[in-house]
């Protein structure tokens, strides 16, 4: 039996880099091995985007934009948020388990509210409804950044919590974080993030990705003297795309035989080569809706056939199903 796997990502708008090599690389790796499931997390977009139209489209753009670096829906279960059936009832049972101060301590929510950011009831429950997303499928494996490894520490407690009132009705998934992604950087070198701005698309052009490599921000060696490819963010994301160039440019960075501008140059010209197949396959995909409706209809069918054994043995331990 294969070990169970949930991820999820938000339909936020354009995914970055960050996203593709903290989550959704590790999707396509690890599609083979292990029995996936991948949700667009609609009603987490909620808590940020709140026009129909925008959510609505931004959905189906995250949908293809899976299924255009490679997921392959024969093999992994993609699938909307919103589709699954006993999502919303799990959150709201969690939610009577789980104390507000247990959930004040949430970074994410922490650091949004600190923002100014209007604290949503919402935003204050964003762990417990992926709690519920993650155990709903009882998942073994969250594979995600760094940024949402407390967010599974709060799924297990959610998971013990229930456990010890209801018997044992879940398992305890453990967070997958690849140390060398766990924290993607962006241009200014702090975590890639779409609401720091610094972001490189995962869909960009080549033009508009030459602008965002050209704005990554440097010391000011002058070329000609040695650079610590340690300290710089340009090889930081050399790392991610040069593959075996990096031996050599790393010799290059500690003789001074390179400076920043001809590093830069290196590093779009090899962004825009792997990117370049995804986009291909994205266009297409663009044109051929009906087969994306086809994959989350068969997505939303085979995560409903899985989530509903947990969401009734949920209601009955709980007494919800009262007869
Ligand atoms: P979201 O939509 O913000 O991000 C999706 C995934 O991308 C990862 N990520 C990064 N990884 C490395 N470096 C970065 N700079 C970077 N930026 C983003 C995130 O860690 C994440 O894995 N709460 C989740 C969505 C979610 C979920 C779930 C995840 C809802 N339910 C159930 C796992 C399981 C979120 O906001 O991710």
């Amino acid at each position: 039996m294969k070990k169970v796997l949930l991820s999820g990502i938000q339909p936020s708008g354009d995914l970055h880099i960050g996203n593709y090599f903290g989550a959704m690389k590790q999707f396509v790796d690890m599609q083979n091995e292990y029995d996936a499931y991948i949700s667009i997390v609609n009603y987490h977009a909620m808590t940020t985007i709140q026009t129909g139209r925008e959510l609505r489209e931004n959905t189906l753009k995250s949908v293809i934009d899976h299924l255009a670096v490679g997921l392959d829906p024969e093999k992994a279960t993609l699938f909307v948020q919103s589709d699954l059936e006993g999502l919303n009832e799990l959150t709201w049972i969690f939610n009577t388990l789980i104390t507000a101060p247990y959930l004040e301590r949430a970074h994410a929510y922490k650091d949004k509210a600190e923002k100014g950011i209007e604290p949503s009831m919402g935003l204050f429950d964003y762990p417990v409804l992926m709690a519920a997303d993650i155990l709903i499928m009882n998942a073994d494996v969250v594979p995600v950044g760094e940024d949402q490894r407390q967010h599974v520490e709060m799924t297990r407690e959610i998971a013990r919590k229930f456990n010890n009132k209801y018997g044992d009705v879940f398992k305890e998934p453990k967070e997958m974080i690849m140390k060398e992604v766990a924290v993607v950087p962006g241009i200014d070198g702090e975590k890639m993030s779409k609401s720091y701005g610094n972001t490189i698309s995962l869909f960009a052009t080549d033009t508009e990705i030459r602008g965002q490599v050209a704005k990554i921000v440097t010391d000011s060696t002058p070329v000609g003297e040695s650079i610590n490819p340690q300290n710089d963010n340009v090889f930081a994301l050399h790392k991610l795309f040069s593959g075996k160039e990096i031996d050599e440019l790393r010799q290059r960075y500690e003789k001074g035989e390179i400076g920043h501008k001809e590093s830069k140059d290196i590093l779009a010209e090899n962004i825009i080569k792997y990117l370049t197949p995804f986009r291909k396959t994205r266009e297409e995909l663009m044109n051929d809706k009906d087969y994306v409706y086809g994959v989350l209809k068969e997505g939303a069918k085979r995560a409903n056939g899985k989530a509903r054994e947990i969401i009734q043995k949920v209601r009955e331990v709980t007494g919800i199903k009262y007869v």
